[in-house]
């Protein structure tokens, strides 16, 4: 179980994070925060290319941050997604894959500036996904 405590301060990293964005083709600011087993929170925003393609979601840097520090046994816990907008935003499809990659059930809270707050789970975002086991 996350406390709220915990999430609060996801909430604040994210949002951080947003403020670091290279956005140019967008203008659409990011922030993510990864919450790991072993307590620690990883925090990444979106990276855009001018080729398109390229362009890096704030949850997956957050993610690759996070497995480059603490190694490809890390158990992501819950993720925080921030956009400054009215409504909250979930991730894509793409950081879907990623993150349940490593946290299969990991909660996932979408907040915004606005009221409105969206909270989900990986097996709701992504049923039937795509893992290691399909690989055997
Ligand atoms: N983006 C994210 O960083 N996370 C999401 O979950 C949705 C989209 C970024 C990608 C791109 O830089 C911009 O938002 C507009 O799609």
């Amino acid at each position: 179980m996350v406390s709220e405590e915990r999430l609060s301060e996801m909430v604040d990293a994210a949002k951080e994070a947003s403020r670091h964005a290279y956005c140019p083709l967008s203008d659409f600011p990011v922030g993510a925060a990864v919450l790991l087993a072993d307590g620690s929170v990883f925090s990444g925003c979106n990276v855009e290319n001018a080729a398109y393609g390229p362009t890096i979601c704030a949850e997956r840097t957050a993610v690759v941050k996070a497995v480059s520090e603490r190694g490809p046994d890390i158990r992501i816990e819950a993720v925080v997604v921030y956009t400054p907008t009215r409504g909250p935003t979930p991730p894509c499809g793409p950081c879907r894959q990623v993150v349940s990659e490593f946290g299969p059930e990991a909660l996932v809270v979408s907040v915004c500036d606005g009221e409105e707050e969206l909270r989900t789970d990986m097996r709701e975002l992504l049923p039937y996904q795509f893992s290691s086991r399909n690989l055997e």
